[in-house]
């Protein structure tokens, strides 16, 4: 018998995570053969709605699940985790956009970040769900200076399933047939579809769909289609967005031949600008991601990566001073006002509050 795995989820009583959860718990992220330990995290307020959540995970009787500690103590939460789901955040409602979140998500994830790098495994896989992910992975991965960066991603992978299941559509082809979609930059409008390396079956995309459509139909479409959602449901994407963080978390655990769309720390490949989570092409082996290299990008590509890398050098911009002072808490007095260390905790929801009003 395997040892347990360690699976922390934040947000547990939300709607991401009544999918979610379940699913891993049934064994489609780790595998019909590996127990796990469910470490749920809520606010203190949800804490009885997550309490129902346990009642329904304990009535499923799943063989797997070893144990389920449900939790407002974001420490217990993290302790000794292996993989780490952040779903836990703010969704946006009709008319906004995700960074529009950025100041109501910041503090979550810098005490997450703070946490992890406190209580979880060393070795920790985290991905980021809740929005706007790139720049709340980036903001988590800065305050857990002792785990590698490498181990905090950020998912757009719901991009990608969304972009291979319209080509599929369209091209009436099955979705398995579908392979090298690639979503660049940050999950947001900006984000960036390429389907210049598709391949469907043995043929190129571009032998089976026009350049009309691919950039005046699937680009919009895939960059709007959490708003579609929003419109439609009167809420925010949930079971794909749970799926989604799935096939992430699996691909990255147990490895994959398939190109994955990942948010991940950017080393400049591409020429893409340093120390932002960025979405690439992404291989999977031995519990690591490695960016796929040297692939041609014409100006088009070249011009839509850019858009979206500026987008995600103005929200950095925008939590400068904060992550400044994540390497130097002397700021705190002056962004706060208050510097006494009693107050250190609350100096960075001042801190957000102030920089992003
Ligand atoms: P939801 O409001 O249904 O659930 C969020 C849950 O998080 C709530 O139960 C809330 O109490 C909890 N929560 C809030 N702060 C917390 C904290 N500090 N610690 C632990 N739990 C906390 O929202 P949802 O629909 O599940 O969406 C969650 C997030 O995921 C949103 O930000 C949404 O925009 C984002 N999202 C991202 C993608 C993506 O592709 N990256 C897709 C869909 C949704
Ligand atoms: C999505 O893409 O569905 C999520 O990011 C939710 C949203 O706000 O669009």
């Amino acid at each position: 018998m395997k040892k347990a795995a360690r699976i922390t989820i934040t947000g547990a009583a939300g709607q991401i995570s009544y999918s979610l959860i379940f699913r891993i718990a049934s064994g489609e992220f780790l595998g019909k053969d590996q127990p796990i330990i469910l470490q749920l995290l809520e606010i203190t307020p949800g804490i009885n709605a997550l309490s129902g959540v346990a009642i329904e995970l304990s009535d499923c009787a799943f063989p797997l699940v070893k144990e389920i500690i449900c939790t407002d103590n974001v420490d217990l939460a993290f302790q000794n985790s292996e993989y780490a789901f952040l779903v836990g955040a703010r969704p946006r409602g009709p008319g906004m956009e995700r960074k529009d979140l950025l100041q109501a998500n910041a503090a979550i994830f810098s005490e997450q970040g703070k946490a992890i790098n406190n209580s979880a495994s060393k070795s920790i896989k985290v991905i980021v769900v809740g929005n706007p992910a790139n720049t709340n992975a980036l903001i988590a991965l800065k305050n857990a200076p002792d785990i590698d960066p490498s181990q905090f991603t950020a998912m757009t992978r719901l991009d990608h399933n969304r972009a291979q299941s319209q080509v599929a559509d369209k091209t009436g082809s099955p979705v398995s047939s579908v392979e090298n979609i690639i979503i660049w930059g940050n999950h947001s409008a900006t984000q960036y579809p390429d389907l210049h390396h598709t391949m469907i079956g043995e043929k190129s995309a571009f032998d089976m769909i026009n350049n009309d459509w691919y950039k005046n139909e699937l680009i919009p479409c895939v960059q709007q289609r959490g708003a579609e959602i929003i419109k439609a449901r009167g809420a925010s994407s949930a079971a794909s967005a749970a799926n989604a963080a799935i096939n992430h978390m699996r691909d990255w655990a147990l490895g994959t031949d398939n190109w994955v769309s990942m948010g991940v720390l950017s080393d400049g490949s591409y020429g893409v600008a340093k120390d932002i989570i960025y979405s690439f092409p992404c291989r999977c082996s031995n519990g690591r991601w490695d960016i796929i290299q040297d692939l041609a990008l014409n100006d088009f590509s070249k011009e839509k990566m850019k858009d979206s890398e500026r987008e995600l050098l103005e929200e950095k911009e925008a939590i400068r001073e904060l992550l400044e002072w994540i390497e130097s808490p002397s700021k705190v007095s002056t962004l706060s006002g208050r510097g006494d260390a009693k107050h250190l905790e609350n100096a960075w929801f001042d801190a957000v509050n102030a920089l992003l009003r």
